[in-house]
């Protein structure tokens, strides 16, 4: 915990079961899912508390994994959480369009975000309580006294004129104890050990201008990276993993001729709260399959390379 106490995790959701009833009674709470871990904790803790009461918003920006909507969406109706899927892919893509600078980019898929959650929490009758995935590393590093490292986490962005209180019971675990918590409420292993994801997804993993098109190039190459990280055991032993798109254009040679195409990045980090990162040595034969497995199967990519920087001075996103 941020105070330096051991966390129980049992007795951590008997006594925010308690405390949430105690907060929000009979009042109707909304929540927007990520299909992160963060979030989904939040969710199952505050459905124990108030079953139906809760309702969840899972919005679909386009920037998510290959297929997650769809599996996550699933997911969550099975752990029978009240949970309304939104797609908005279009809206996205709109708003980020002639947008390369990272900023520009993170703001205005999170005024989207906030554009379209907001439209979706209006429809829901009485709501009077917002409940978030914070939890203390957002907080750490949303005030760090160097000001803003980059405009983040899901820190601040209330819906304000619809006067909602917030409900914020992670708030100050670290994410080992948030997993910790979530199994004691009978998550899957499966989801929990999920990596951190950004809020603006893959949308900061594709650098310059977001396209449908670059972000399928990504989707798919980022597929082939995770899928063998899975299939070779090193999924679960590290902290985040995901792929690049780099807009630069290097020639290659496919099938005897010459091509002129995109790079992808892969990265491999390890961490414990995501201040600081450090790469991780993943074998030569997993990089060495990903690479010919991608230039092979994805169109627009003739070449990988490997990020071997660590946080500080890089950080883990590439934006
Ligand atoms: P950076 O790139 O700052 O990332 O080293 C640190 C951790 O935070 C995640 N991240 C975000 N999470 N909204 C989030 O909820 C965001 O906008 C965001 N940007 C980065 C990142 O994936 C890493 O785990």
């Amino acid at each position: 915990m941020y105070n330096g106490e051991t966390l129980d995790p049992k007795a951590f959701v008997a006594e925010q079961v308690a405390a949430i009833k105690a907060q929000v009674g009979s009042d109707v709470v909304i929540l927007g899912l990520s299909g992160g871990v963060d979030s989904t904790v939040t969710a199952v803790l505050i459905n124990r508390a108030i079953g139906e009461n809760l309702r969840c918003i899972f919005v679909d920006h386009g920037l998510l994994r290959k297929h997650e909507f769809e599996d996550v969406l699933e997911q969550y109706k099975g752990m029978g959480l009240n949970v309304k899927g939104v797609r908005a892919a279009d809206r996205f893509f709109a708003a980020c369009k002639g947008i390369t600078d990272p900023e520009l980019k993170r703001k205005a898929i999170g005024k989207t975000f906030i554009d379209v959650f907001n439209e979706e929490a209006r429809k829901v009758d009485d709501a009077k309580w917002l409940a978030q995935g914070t939890i203390w590393p957002d907080i750490a590093e949303s005030k760090s006294d160097k000001g803003t490292i980059k405009s983040h986490h899901n820190v601040g962005g209330l819906p304000e004129e619809m006067h909602l209180g917030l409900v914020e019971p992670l708030k100050y675990l670290y994410k080992f104890e948030v997993r910790e918590v979530g199994a004691e409420l009978g998550i899957s292993p499966a989801l929990l050990g999920r990596h951190p994801f950004p809020g603006p997804g893959l949308g900061v993993r594709c650098l310059g201008e977001l396209t449908p098109e670059k972000i399928h190039i990504l989707q798919e190459a980022d597929a082939i990276w995770i899928s063998a990280l899975r299939e070779a055991g090193w999924y679960d032993k590290i902290w985040q993993a995901g792929a690049i798109f780099v807009p630069v254009k290097t020639t290659g040679v496919k099938d005897g001729r010459r091509t002129y195409d995109n790079v992808i990045a892969l990265r491999a980090v390890n961490s414990v709260d995501a201040v600081t990162a450090s790469v991780v040595r993943i074998p030569w034969e997993i990089l060495d399959k990903v690479q010919s497995d991608i230039i092979a199967n994805v169109d627009g990519v003739n070449r990988v390379v490997f990020d071997i920087s660590s946080k500080p001075m890089a950080t883990i996103e590439w934006e």
